[in-house]
């Protein structure tokens, strides 16, 4: 099994980020039949949106400090800057020849990501605007997975249209040009879809989930201080009536925060704790004793990463090693995919 991940360096990395996509990682890197495994914090991804330069190379840096401290292994997995492994890019150009460009406007994410450039609030959203990039890149995408001769891809279920696509794009180069690529499978967990605290029928991400609402109180960074996460889950909306039950229709906000508190508080067990479990120990509680418990799991589980990162964020030496002997194995491993598609294309 070949596994490739990767995640926009677009600001701190949040609880959905974590148990929708991270802690997969985590654990298929530990996994015996594993050939491969490859992290990317895409940043040419990154920039299809407004971004500043002047902190962008600081926020790719933060990534990848992010991924180290949740626990990608540098023995086991590979991290890579994607914008330091050219052969993404040179893979996503022949894409874009074979891919449709019906396939890509009819996504769901094509239409997210202009009112992304819209709403970003940078002065100079308007020369982002439409811009081809946020068209294409799922033919990105589609290059990062397959460079790697990937077959497993853990993501959240935003992400699966784009997976459908590299799948796509992946038996349409076969035709073309010979067998190469291998089908491509999603790997998905109990975390793919973490609600937004504040408005828990949209899902937790880092621009605002409702009009009124404050974006930082719909998620909780994998950064945030103790008594930040106390609030912002004492701010978390709930649901009337006083039961503490998972039901995802008639109480979206309980649920959630009942989804939280399992993954979380089985995983700082190292254990699987049942929604259900979380229920029976809830039963006959207020909704105010169950959210102070769930702070503190919260606040347990962040601890150990909290502190890691700062070990990291104080030996960039040890980060940048990390990166140089990561990018330069993926360059050779992705230049033998490319060198084997350019050859059968006649390039
Ligand atoms: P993004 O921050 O949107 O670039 O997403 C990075 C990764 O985290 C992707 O694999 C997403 O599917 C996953 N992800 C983002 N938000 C959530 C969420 N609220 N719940 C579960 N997974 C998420
Ligand atoms: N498109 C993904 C997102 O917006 C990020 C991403 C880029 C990705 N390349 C990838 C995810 C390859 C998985 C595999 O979240």
């Amino acid at each position: 099994m070949r596994i490739f991940s990767g995640i926009r360096p677009s600001g701190k990395l949040h609880l959905g980020n974590y148990l929708g996509a991270i802690k997969n990682w985590i654990e298929l890197q530990n996994k015996p039949d594993i050939e491969l495994a490859v992290f990317g914090v895409v940043d040419y991804h990154g920039i299809t949106t407004p971004f500043d330069p002047k902190t962008y190379h600081q926020q790719v840096m933060d990534a990848v400090i992010d991924y180290l401290a949740a626990g990608v292994d540098p023995k086991k997995a590979l991290l890579i800057r994607q914008s330091k492994v050219p052969q993404h890019m040179e893979l996503a150009w022949i894409f874009s020849t074979i891919t449709p460009v019906g396939w890509l406007d009819r996504l769901p994410t094509y239409k997210e990501k202009q009112n992304q450039v819209e709403s970003s609030g940078n002065e100079k959203a308007d020369s982002w605007k439409n811009n081809l990039g946020i068209l294409s890149y799922p033919a990105l995408m589609a290059a990062d997975i397959l460079i790697y001769k990937s077959n497993l891809v853990p993501i959240g279920d935003d992400q699966k249209a784009h997976l459908d696509l590299t799948n796509e794009i992946g038996k349409k180069f076969n035709y073309l040009f010979g067998e190469t690529f291998e089908p491509v499978k999603a790997f998905k967990s109990e975390g793919e879809r973490i609600k937004s605290l504040q408005d828990p029928t949209k899902k937790m991400s880092k621009t605002p989930s409702t009009s009124s609402g404050q974006a930082g109180d719909s998620y909780i960074a994998l950064m945030d201080s103790p008594d930040i996460i106390r609030d912002k889950i004492k701010k978390a909306t709930t649901d009337s009536g006083k039961e503490i039950k998972f039901d995802e229709k008639e109480k979206p906000g309980i649920s959630n925060l009942l989804t939280i508190y399992s993954l979380l508080a089985g995983s700082i067990k190292g254990q699987i704790l049942s929604i259900k479990e979380v229920e029976d120990k809830y039963g006959g509680k207020s909704y105010i004793e169950f959210k102070n418990d769930l702070a503190e799991v919260v606040v347990d589980f962040l601890k150990p990463f909290q502190e890691r990162y700062k070990e990291f964020a104080g030996d960039m030496a040890q980060v940048d090693k990390i990166l140089t002997e990561s990018e330069e194995r993926a360059r050779q491993i992705a230049q033998e995919t490319l060198s084997d598609v350019k050859q059968k294309m006649g390039l």
